[in-house]
Parts: C-alpha cells; structure tokens; sequence
C-alpha cells in the first residue's frame, strides 16, 4: 500500500515534468522482442508551438527514410514507440522539430537464451555493506502502461516479501544481477519489459590492506611430503604485493615453488602459496615470512617449521622405555642381590620348612671356639656362652651343642668330639686374634679335616675380632677362606634384626621357628641381648 502510495505521488511528478522521461544517452541497447521508445526533447517544444516532430531513421551511409507509424512502429508527437522493437530496428533515429535534431543509435540485441537479462544492458548499484541498498522496479514511462511487476534475482524468484522493490542494510551476499520485468498488455499484444540493476556490494573494512592470520606461526611439516604455506592478503586494488623470505642455500631451489592466486570470488584477495614440494631435514627448522609491501603498509607474517613428530620416533620411544625398564630390572636384581637373605628368610618362614626334621642329628650346630683357661672370662667366652645361645636357642629356636656347658668334663675329649660333631648340622667356629696365637692344639682339627673332605658338615665361621692374616688357620680351614665369614660388629650385630643374625639363621639349617617367634613379642626383638649381661 504504502509503495502504491509512492507510485502515484511519483506519477503525478512525471505528468508534471515530461522532460525526466526524455532520453538523452546517444548509443541504446535495446532487447529484441520488448516495447521500445524514444521520446524527443527538444528546446524547440518549449519555444515554439509549432509541434510537428518528423522522425527518420538512416540506413548505411547516406539514405534516410522518413518513418511513420505502421503495425509495430507508433509515432505520437515527440515520441516514438515500438511495439515490441525486432532485430531489423537497429540503426541511427533522428527526431527533427523545426531546425533542431537529435539523434540515437540503436542496437538491438537478443536476450541470453538461459537468462532474463543481457550483459550490456544494466544498470549498476553500488553499495557498501552495511549501508541501505535500495532496489526499486520503476519504469517512467511503462508504469503507467497497463502492467503487472516481478523481481528476479539472478533470474530466480527471490525468497521474501520482494514484489517489486528492495530496501534494506547490503551486505555481501546481496551482490547479484537483479531484473525487474514489467509485463505489459495491451492492443499490440503481451510483452514483458525488462530492466537489470547489478548490484556491487562493497567491503569496507577490507579498504585497508591487511594480512591474514597471526604473526608468527609454528608450522609442523613431515619429512618426505609436501607443505604449502598460504600467505593471504587484501589489496583492494592497491598497489600492493606479496613476496616470500627465506634463507636459501642456492638461488635456484627448485624443490620450492611460489604460486599467486586470487580469489575469483573476491578479486580484493590475493594469495601467494609457498609449496616444498619434498620435505627434507634442511627445509626445516626454518623462517619462512611472508610480507606484504603496500604505500600504506608493510606487514609481515613468519612461518616456523618444525619437524613433525612421525611414526619414526615411536621406536625412540620404545628404546628409552626398554632403556628405563631394563635399568629397572638391574635395580631389582641389585636390589636381590641385596636383600638375598632377608628374601630368603622370608621365603622360609612363609613356606615353614623345616630341614631338621628327618636328619636324625641331635643338634642344630656345635659350636668351637677356643677354650682358653687364661680368656675364661674373655669376650668370646662370653659371646660364645652366653650372646650366641641367646639368640640362636631361645631367641630363633636352634638347639646348639656348647662342649664347654654340655659335655661333662673327663672321658675322651677327641671321641666326644667326633660324635657330637657327628651328631650337629652345622659347625660354628669363633675366630679371634686369640683363637689365632692359642698354642692349644685344635681339639677339633681331626674332626674338622674329616667333616670338611666328607662333606658331611657345614661349617660356619664367625670373625669375632678383626683378624689380618689368616695364615693361622689350620690348612683345612684356609679351605673355606674363601667362603662367607660373618663378622661380629659388637653393638652394632647386637640387635637380632641386625644384619649378622640374619647371615646366621641363613646359613643355620631351615627350622620351623614359628612357636618361639608368636611367644615372642616384636617389641623383644630389637632388644639387644647384651642387656641381660
Ligand atoms: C554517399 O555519399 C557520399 C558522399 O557524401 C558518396 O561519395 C557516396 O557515393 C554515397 N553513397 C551512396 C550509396 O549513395
Ligand atoms: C499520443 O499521446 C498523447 C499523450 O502524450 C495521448 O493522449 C494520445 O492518446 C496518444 N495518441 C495515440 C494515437 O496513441
Ligand atoms: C511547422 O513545421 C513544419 C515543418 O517543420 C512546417 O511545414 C510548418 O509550416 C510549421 N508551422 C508553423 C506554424 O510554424
Ligand atoms: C541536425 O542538426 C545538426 C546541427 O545540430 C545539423 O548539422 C544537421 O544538418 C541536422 N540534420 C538534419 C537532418 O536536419
Ligand atoms: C563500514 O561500515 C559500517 C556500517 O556502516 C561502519 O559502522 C564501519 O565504521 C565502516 N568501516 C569502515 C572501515 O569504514
Ligand atoms: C551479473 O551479470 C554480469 C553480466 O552477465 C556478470 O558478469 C556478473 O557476474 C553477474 N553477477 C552475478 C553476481 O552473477
Ligand atoms: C514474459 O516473461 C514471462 C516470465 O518470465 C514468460 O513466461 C513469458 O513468456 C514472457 N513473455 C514474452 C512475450 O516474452
Ligand atoms: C593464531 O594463534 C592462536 C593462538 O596462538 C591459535 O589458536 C590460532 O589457531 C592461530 N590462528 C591461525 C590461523 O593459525
Ligand atoms: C589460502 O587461504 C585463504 C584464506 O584463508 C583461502 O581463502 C584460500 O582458499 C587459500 N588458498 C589455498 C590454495 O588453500
Ligand atoms: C607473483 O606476484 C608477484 C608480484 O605480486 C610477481 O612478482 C611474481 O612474478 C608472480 N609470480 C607468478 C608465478 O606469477
Ligand atoms: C622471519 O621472521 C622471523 C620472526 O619474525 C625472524 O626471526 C627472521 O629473521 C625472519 N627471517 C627472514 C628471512 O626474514
Ligand atoms: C646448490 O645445489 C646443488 C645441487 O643441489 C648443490 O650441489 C650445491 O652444493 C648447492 N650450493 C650451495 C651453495 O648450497
């Protein structure tokens, strides 16, 4: 309602002032098949009331024909008009009034045969986006024609409300070739009349030339493909261009190329593509800047490329965790080697083993150490009296043969001995500084020599007192020399969680000690046992 309004308004302002409808432009394209006119303006109307217009139309050079109006030709005064105008129409018409002229050249062309609309014939709007963009299907002279109007877009239909006029905020879909067609009714026929505005919508933001994307750019390539880097700008029609930097070892590398490419879409936008057509090791760790060179600005944009981490690397990986993981199971064998005893010990008290059970001897160990009348109150006196007892019988549950407190004096002494060691799975020597320089004879030699080439007794040694040379010991004993000897480090082997007990009971036989470890509280433990002394 409110654009019929407008129309009317419109109208009566052309009845008003003829002179808008007059066609000043010399060189016309009109669309074979459409209503065509010409209306002659001339001072002549306005000064003169002589009103007789003579229209002639020239064909080549020199002949010119006077036109009058005939079945598709109306000429009314001033006007001319063709109902509809056909491919034989073209050529220079003249309106003549008195001794003035004009004249128009015509060319009569045909439509696109897809298209509602011919590329020489339209008239072009500008916009910038997010200014009003205003589209508006008015024709001076047929509007007031019996007529009917339709807009096309691209000639489609256009979604919307559109019938006849577009007011609206542009924005840059809104480019396009937009065709108003008038159609006509009348004595002479149906026609349609066609009239396309193209529409450029223009992007002020990109006026300025810029670069796109950050500054500077950590770009992972992978070796033995290929890597393009996309340096994208707008120029908008400055006078700017893009050029890549780079260390190059030769001038010439021609495992890389430089390609421009502009956006069809947008001719404001201009790329130039680095591509490595091959990626090798000297192409990385490597800038690569693009700039921009404008008047008003120069930018640059860096690319870094970094090697990217491919499957190659997995098997660094597996190597340092095949690294990590074997160091890991040395540590543990280290750790092993360690703790054997502790393990082993454990490991017998979970299994209960018991390898005293179906031997037939009387003892776990004997124990020798030297029964000197002088030393009877000396320190191996009491360790081997009374520390070693404590522990191994009372604390851990062995059962020792003591000759000095179990064999009652007389009898013979080297027989006795014989048996009892005969008689005990293990024998226990205390070595001291004192033991060494005895000039005693070893009650035990014999007996030892035998249990040690028959193999039917562990010995046991026990340093008692550091001693530096053992060139002392008996010759069958220098045997085990190189054997474990566990050395007694007073205060410190104290404690029956120390390491020297431990050694102990590892090389005493397997017992199951279980009944005196529960009747033993684990506070006791760590009692040492000198506190009875
Ligand atoms: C047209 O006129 C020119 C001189 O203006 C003349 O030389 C030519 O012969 C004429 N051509 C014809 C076809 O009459
Ligand atoms: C000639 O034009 C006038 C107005 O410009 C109109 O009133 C008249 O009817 C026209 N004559 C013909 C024969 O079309
Ligand atoms: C009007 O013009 C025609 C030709 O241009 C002429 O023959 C006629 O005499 C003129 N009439 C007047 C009144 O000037
Ligand atoms: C048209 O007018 C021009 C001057 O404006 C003149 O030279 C020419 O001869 C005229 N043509 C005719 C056919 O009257
Ligand atoms: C572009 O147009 C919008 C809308 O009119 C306006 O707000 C903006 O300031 C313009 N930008 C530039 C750079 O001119
Ligand atoms: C409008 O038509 C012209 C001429 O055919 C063409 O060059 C242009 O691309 C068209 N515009 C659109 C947006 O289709
Ligand atoms: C006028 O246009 C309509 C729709 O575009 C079409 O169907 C019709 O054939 C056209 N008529 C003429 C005479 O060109
Ligand atoms: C720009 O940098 C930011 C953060 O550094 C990142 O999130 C973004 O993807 C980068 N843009 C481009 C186009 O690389
Ligand atoms: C380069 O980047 C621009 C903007 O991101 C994009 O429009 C263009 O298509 C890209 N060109 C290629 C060849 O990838
Ligand atoms: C790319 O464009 C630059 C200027 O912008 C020009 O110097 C160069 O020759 C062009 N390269 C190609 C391959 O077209
Ligand atoms: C490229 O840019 C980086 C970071 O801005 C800079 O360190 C480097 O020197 C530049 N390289 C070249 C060849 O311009
Ligand atoms: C240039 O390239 C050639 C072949 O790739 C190579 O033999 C030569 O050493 C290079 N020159 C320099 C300066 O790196």
């Amino acid at each position: 309602m409110h654009l019929r309004v407008l129309v009317v308004i419109f109208l009566i302002f052309v009845e008003g002032n003829n002179s808008e409808e007059c066609v000043e432009r010399s060189f016309i394209t009109a669309l074979e098949g459409e209503p065509f006119h010409l209306k002659c303006c001339l001072s002549a109307r306005r000064h003169h009331k002589n009103k007789t217009f003579t229209w002639t139309k020239r064909y080549g050079r020199n002949s010119t024909m006077k036109l009058s109006s005939n079945e598709n030709i109306i000429i009314n005064g001033s006007v001319i008009e063709f109902w509809p105008i056909k491919m034989n129409d073209n050529g220079i018409y003249s309106c003549i009034a008195g001794n003035e002229n004009k004249s128009w050249t015509i060319s009569v062309t045909k439509k696109n045969r897809h298209g509602c609309f011919h590329p020489n014939h339209l008239i072009t709007i500008e916009a910038d986006v997010g200014k009003s963009l205003s589209i508006n299907c008015i024709d001076d002279y047929y509007q007031k024609k019996d007529h009917r109007i339709s807009l096309f877009k691209n000639c489609s239909p256009i979604p919307g409300n559109y019938r006849s006029s577009i007011l609206k905020n542009a924005e840059l879909k809104d480019e396009g070739n937009y065709t108003c067609i008038f159609f006509l009714s009348n004595k002479y026929g149906s026609f349609n009349v066609t009239k396309t505005f193209r529409v450029k919508v223009k992007d002020n933001i990109s006026r300025v030339p810029k670069l796109f994307g950050n500054m500077t750019n950590y770009v992972e390539a992978e070796l033995g493909k290929k890597k393009t880097l996309n340096c994208t700008a707008i120029l908008d029609g400055t006078d700017g261009r893009l050029y890549w930097d780079y260390m190059e070892e030769n001038d010439t590398n021609i495992n890389i190329n430089k390609i421009n490419s502009s956006d069809s879409n947008a001719m404001t936008r201009v790329s130039s593509l680095l591509e490595i057509k091959i990626v090798k090791e000297e192409n990385l760790n490597m800038w690569y800047n693009c700039t921009l060179s404008s008047p008003s600005i120069t930018e640059t944009i860096a690319y870094f490329l970094k090697k990217k981490e491919g499957p190659a690397d997995i098997s660094r990986h597996i190597f340092i965790i095949a690294l990590v993981s074997s160091a890991a199971v040395i540590f543990l064998v280290i750790m092993c080697v360690i703790y054997r005893v502790d393990i082993l010990l454990c490991y017998r008290d979970f299994l209960r083993r018991d390898e005293t059970l179906l031997d037939g001897k009387e003892y776990d160990a004997f124990v020798s150490y030297l029964k000197d009348c002088q030393s009877e109150n000396g320190e191996e006196h009491k360790f081997a009296l009374e520390i070693l007892p404590e522990a191994l019988e009372k604390h851990f549950g062995y059962k020792l043969c003591i000759f000095e407190r179990d064999i009652i004096p007389g009898g013979a002494i080297v027989d006795d001995i014989h048996s009892l060691i005969n008689k005990s799975r293990r024998l226990i020597i205390v070595l001291s500084e004192n033991y060494m320089s005895s000039k005693v004879k070893y009650e035990l030699e014999s007996g030892l020599h035998e249990a040690l080439v028959e193999r039917k007794i562990k010995i046991i040694l026990i340093e008692f007192t550091p001693i530096r040379d053992f060139t002392f010991l008996p010759q069958s004993l220098k045997l085990l020399k190189s054997h474990r000897i566990l050395k007694w480090k007073a205060d410190k082997s104290l404690p029956y969680n120390s390491r020297f007990w431990k050694n102990l009971r590892y090389l005493m036989p397997a017992k199951n000690t279980k009944n005196v470890f529960s009747s033993d509280p684990l506070g006791n433990e760590l009692l040492p046992v000198v506190s009875k002394f």
